[in-house]
């Protein structure tokens, strides 16, 4: 497994685990209107929208995604990416956006970074679909694979807020900046978060890099396998009750 992420020698966990204050929650989003040729009557204020999301199950909600059009990264999107797996997952994996790939087939990490995340869940024997769950920042391809704009971000973060209420993991592994940046509303280096087991609206979160990044910077995949170590240890602690206590002091 590890010759399989390139990941060898095997790192010592760190032992400095800290947790940080949740952030604040965010802002509403911003519902935003395509520009249209077409005259539409004035959209009514959708000062609701953030609640109506919050209220859909699952069903509705993959339907909700899938005819998304509240920001502009719909205009060129292929199909929406909701996320894949498992509906109860204990783990649940936050990248950035879909790339080409996920944009044609529809789902999350299916590309080259795909396989490396595959490798690194097989690595704490752990596999997609089975007590894991894979989402994503935005649903809609960036065009050209740019970071998803703050505004994007904010208008799509109800719903990745709506699938972790209701999947209710009991760790949430951050990969890339993206994912940390708009998940704890920071915007420190992945290098100053990992490590930390910080928090997601009452969840504990991990960052590590992200599988994209590590396919060229393999100097740093060591890093991502102790990571992945210190998840499974926090995870671990979770469960033992007293250990994530002390995990936590
Ligand atoms: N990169 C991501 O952040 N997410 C994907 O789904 C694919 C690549
Ligand atoms: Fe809707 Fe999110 Fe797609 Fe934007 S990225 S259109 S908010 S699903």
């Amino acid at each position: 497994m590890l010759e399989e992420m390139g990941l060898t020698p095997i790192w010592r966990l760190r032992e400095d685990s800290t947790v940080v204050e949740p952030p604040p929650a965010a802002a509403d989003a911003a519902t935003y209107h395509p520009p249209s040729t077409i005259h539409h009557p004035p959209q009514p204020a959708t000062g609701d929208r953030r609640g109506e999301i919050m209220r859909l199950e699952w069903k509705g909600l993959k339907a909700r995604v899938a005819g998304c059009t509240d920001c502009p990264l719909h205009a060129n999107r292929n199909k929406a990416v909701f996320g894949v797996g498992d509906e109860n997952a204990d783990w649940l994996f936050v990248g950035e956006g879909p790339g080409a790939d996920e944009d044609a087939q529809g789902e999350p990490f299916v590309g080259q970074a795909g396989k490396l995340l595959d490798s690194m869940l097989a690595a704490i024997k752990l596999k997609r679909g089975a007590n894991v769950y894979i989402a994503n920042v935005v649903k809609c391809r960036p065009p050209g694979n740019r970071n998803p704009e703050s505004a994007e971000a904010l208008a799509c973060e109800p719903y990745l807020h709506r699938q972790i209420d209701l999947i209710r993991p009991k760790l949430i592994v951050a990969l890339g900046k993206v994912a940390a940046a708009n998940l704890l509303a920071s915007d420190a280096s992945v290098a100053s978060m990992r490590g930390k087991v910080h928090d997601y609206r009452g969840t504990p979160l991990i960052v590590t890099y992200h599988p994209a990044y590590l396919l060229r910077t393999l100097q740093d995949k060591a890093k991502a396998w102790a990571d992945l170590c210190f998840a499974v240890r926090t995870m671990e602690g979770l469960h033992g009750g007293e250990a994530a206590v002390a995990e936590k002091a």
